[in-house]
Formats: structure tokens, sequence, C-alpha cells
């Protein structure tokens, strides 16, 4: 069951206590409902792709209630803040580079080092960051490929039944998402939104540049910068080879030297991948060998991260 909470003290207060326990809480933004979970829980973080039934782990977009914490979450240099003092709080993410004192699942970042953030200027928003007091990750709140919703009503029709509570904020203001900033190099526009290319463009006294195809962020695996392990992988190892490190899946994988769930969950698989690829990767001495992971629900990023870091590289 999901529960509607309304935008009261007391409403606010048990969608915080929500999140802190680990589940998630669609709440309003001013651009689309965002459906919040706590960003440094790596099994709250595989909920929110569960719950959409995302099939890639494409990075999320982190909320914070002002500039100060953002701070804590990322490196801002002198135009971060620029751009931050003029269009936060407001529909506008930045990426940036992360800072790895901030603990965020690397779910949330699809293990890259950088991190999308933003300073929502919705008054609910706000009070449930505030209340809770920790980053909060959210795409927006709908199942994969639906459209993103702009009222409790649509969150409920997609999601209802998967998460635990919808703040009923009324309708969204601007209505489509955040405008995606760039900046750990040039500026780059990596998705138009709620704040025009032109005003960000005033801001900064420079054109910017449209998305190159290599930092596309739609697919994180194929990012310059993503994370590939040393070790070769292979796939669907029902028995692994001599010398083959084994990480293993499920009950079946009795004798592995990693299993990324014992019982088979694919939740806690998925909370636990890029942890424990970086893991196998320290310990293997050149070659990975990876169970067999069902093709359904979770599964299917699962494996569609994995196949990235089995591809051959050049
Ligand atoms: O308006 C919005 O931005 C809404 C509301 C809920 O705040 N949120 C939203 O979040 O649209 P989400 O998680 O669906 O947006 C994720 C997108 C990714 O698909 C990618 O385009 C970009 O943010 N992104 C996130 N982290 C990134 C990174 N480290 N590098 C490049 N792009 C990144
Ligand atoms: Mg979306």
């Amino acid at each position: 069951m999901t529960q509607t909470l309304p935008t009261t003290n007391a409403g606010i207060a048990q969608a915080a206590q929500l999140l802190a326990q680990g589940e998630l809480v669609a709440f309003p933004t001013e651009t689309v409902y965002g459906l919040g979970g706590d960003a440094r829980s790596d099994t709250a973080v595989a909920r929110i792709f569960e719950a959409k039934a995302r099939p890639r782990f494409n990075p999320l977009i982190v909320h914070l209630p002002d500039l100060e914490a953002a701070r804590e979450v990322a490196v801002f240099d002198a135009t971060a803040e620029r751009v931050a003092s003029a269009f936060w709080p407001g529909p506008l993410t930045l990426v940036l580079p992360l800072r790895p004192s901030a603990r965020l699942s690397p779910l949330v970042t699809a293990d890259l080092p950088s991190v999308a953030i933003r300073v929502p200027a919705h008054p609910v928003a706000r009070q449930l960051l505030r209340a809770f007091g920790a980053p909060v990750a959210a795409p927006s709140a709908n199942p994969s490929g639906k459209v993103s919703p702009t009222r409790a009503e649509h969150v409920l029709a997609g999601l209802s039944g998967r998460i635990a509570a919808v703040v009923d904020g009324g309708a969204c203001a601007v209505g489509l998402e955040s405008t995606i900033l760039g900046l750990t190099g040039a500026p780059e526009l990596l998705r138009p939104g709620g704040i025009p290319s032109e005003a960000i463009e005033a801001c900064l006294g420079q054109p910017l540049s449209a998305a190159s195809d290599g930092a596309k962020p739609t697919a994180p695996g194929q990012l310059r910068s993503h994370y590939a392990p040393r070790a070769t992988l292979r796939l669907n190892v029902m028995e692994p080879e001599a010398g083959e490190f084994w990480l293993g899946f499920g009950p079946d994988a009795g004798q592995a030297a990693l299993n990324l769930s014992d019982s088979g969950d694919l939740v806690e698989a998925a909370a636990n991948l890029f942890h424990f690829l970086r893991e196998a990767d320290a310990r293997a001495e050149g070659r990975i060998g990876v169970s067999p992971i069902p093709e359904k629900g979770l599964g299917r990023a699962i494996n569609d991260r994995l196949r990235r870091a089995a591809a051959p590289r050049g």
C-alpha cells in the first residue's frame, strides 16, 4: 500500500522518517515529482531502480536543501559557484566532481567520479530535504519509459504499491525536468530543461557546448571516465576455471569467493554490485567469472552493467 501524505509538518516528518528507514517516498519539486530515496543507502537506491523498472543503472540526480549542503557532496569551482548562486534554488542540475567523503552509494553515480546535484525551489521539497538532513537521490517518479508525473495522482497511477508514500503537493509549476549542466570540463548542456540555456550562457558570459557523444549521460557505461575493471570478466559462469575469481549469485554459487546475494535476491545483488566488482578486481589475478543473473526485474540492469564491464575495450 502506498500512503498519500499531506504537506503538513506531520506529513513531512513521516516522509522523512520513511526515507531514514530506507523506504521510497515520492515528493513534489517545481519540475516534476521525484522518487526519493536515501542517496547513501545502497539498498534504497537499488529499490529506486527496481520500482521504476529501469533497464540500466544510469546515474541519478541528488537533491539537497541548499548550496551549503551541496558543497559537502561536490566540489564547486568559481564557475559552479556562479551558476549555483544565480539559479538555485531552481530547475538547474549541475554535474560536478564528487566528494568521496559524501559517502553516496555508487549506484547513485553509476560509479562515476562525478555527481549530478540540484537544489529544488519547491517549498515542500526543501522542507523534506531539511527534515531528512541528508542527500536524496530522486529520478522522476514514473515507471521507466513513461511520461514524468506532475501530480500525486500521476505518481500513484504508475507506482502505487511499489513505493512507501507520496507527499501530495498538488501540481508542479514547471512541468518538465531540470536543465542539466556539465561542469567537469568546459560547460556543457547535458539535458535541456526548466532553465533556458540562453540564461545560463548569459550568466557564464560564454556559449555552452552541446553534449559530445562520449559524454552522453544516458549510457554511463560508455562515458570516458567510467570505471572498468582491470580484470577480464567472463559471464554466466556456473563453474569457475582454475585461477578465475568467482563472483557468484544465489545459493548455487556456494563456493564463490564473493556472492552478490546468497539467497538470490536481485535488490541485494544490485546494492552490492559496484562494491563487489571493485573488490573482485582488487582480489582477482586477472580473471573474474560471474554467475548467471536472471534477465528479469533488476537483473536486466545488473546484466547491462556486467556486459559493459565484460566488453572488449580498446
Ligand atoms: O527535474 C528533475 O531533474 C527531476 C526532479 C525529480 O528533480 N529529476 C530527474 O532526475 O530528472 P533523473 O535521475 O531522472 O535524471 C538523471 C539524469 C541522467 O539520465 C543523466 O542524464 C544525468 O541526470 N546525470 C546524472 N548524473 C550524471 C553524471 N554523473 N554525469 C552526467 N550526467 C548525469
Ligand atoms: Mg525521468
